[in-house]
């Protein structure tokens, strides 16, 4: 049966207060697929009545549990491979050259899902010669509490190193545990996995050099695109770089930044002196 209306909109609303994810009408499917797996553990028989019983009782555990499942956490590793390309052949030597030396390196991977975006940077920055002495720290934020417990594991099935990982790194930065690929003590230590949520002040610290915020602003409206991208800026090193997907942009949303063209794509830097 399908949702009711009512339950459609008291979820889309719940979603977009707590992180900002627009579900449109029309994504009634994508609800109850998402929820009916919640409601099935319940024991409840269908997503209307886990709705209401959750509306009912408003433990905040549910409503978080419900909006998590409502985000979508497809990632994979070097994903689109243009921005860690970009990083060995463009962000480095330009921040060398602006900075003299790279004694630190502070990145921030907002959204970082279960973890490959934030292990992939630091496998690639583990392997430029010229990061060798740099020290480097990865805060990997996301809003969602499961994600975040697999990326802080570093545990992955042959399916998902299959997704993207070069064999050479495999061998090199993870070891066998089981069925499956544990990610090197080493690479771990190096990142920092917290719960943020992008509607909140960045994470505490010193300013980020490099920000990867990527396949997220695709999800939220444009008031909200233009508020993140605006505390990001604020917590960034003037001369550091940001890093979108390969389907988000800053033109036509924030001309603070400036959009520098590298190989095969674009990352973005703070315009300097623009606020
Ligand atoms: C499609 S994944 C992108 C993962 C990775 N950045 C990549 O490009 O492969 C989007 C991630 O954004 C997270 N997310 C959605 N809304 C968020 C919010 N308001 N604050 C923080 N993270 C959020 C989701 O939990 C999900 O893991």
């Amino acid at each position: 049966m399908a949702l009711t209306s009512e339950t459609f909109t008291y979820v889309a609303t719940l979603v977009r207060q707590r992180s900002a994810i627009m579900l449109e009408p029309g994504k009634e499917y994508l609800v109850e697929s998402r929820l009916l797996p919640l409601a099935r553990e319940a024991g409840v028989a269908g997503v209307d009545d886990y709705v209401r019983s959750v509306r009912r009782t408003s433990r905040p555990q549910d409503l978080e549990l419900m909006v998590e499942a409502l985000t979508t956490n497809e990632t994979s590793w070097f994903r689109d491979s243009t921005p860690f390309t970009a990083l060995t052949a463009d962000i480095v030597p330009e921040l060398l050259a602006s900075r003299g030396a790279l004694l630190r390196l502070r990145v921030w991977s907002a959204a970082c899902s279960t973890g490959q975006e934030p292990y992939s940077i630091a496998m690639t920055l583990a392997e430029d010669v010229r990061c060798r002495g740099t020290q480097v720290e990865i805060v990997a934020t996301d809003l969602s509490d499961q994600v975040l417990g697999r990326a802080k594991e570093g545990l992955y099935s042959q399916l998902e190193v299959n997704r993207g990982l070069p064999a050479p790194m495999l061998v090199r930065h993870f070891s066998r545990e089981g069925a499956g690929w544990r990610i090197s003590r080493e690479l771990r230590a190096k990142i920092s996995f917290e719960r943020h949520n992008l509607l909140h002040a960045p994470p505490a610290g010193p300013r980020f050099d490099l920000v990867f915020l990527r396949n997220v602003l695709i999800y939220f409206d444009q008031p909200t695109k233009q508020a993140i991208l605006r505390r990001v800026q604020q917590h960034m090193a003037p001369d550091g770089f940001l890093v979108l997907g390969a389907a988000e942009t800053t033109v036509g949303l924030d001309d603070t930044w400036e959009r520098v063209a590298i190989s095969r794509g674009s990352v973005y830097r703070p315009r300097q002196g623009a606020r």
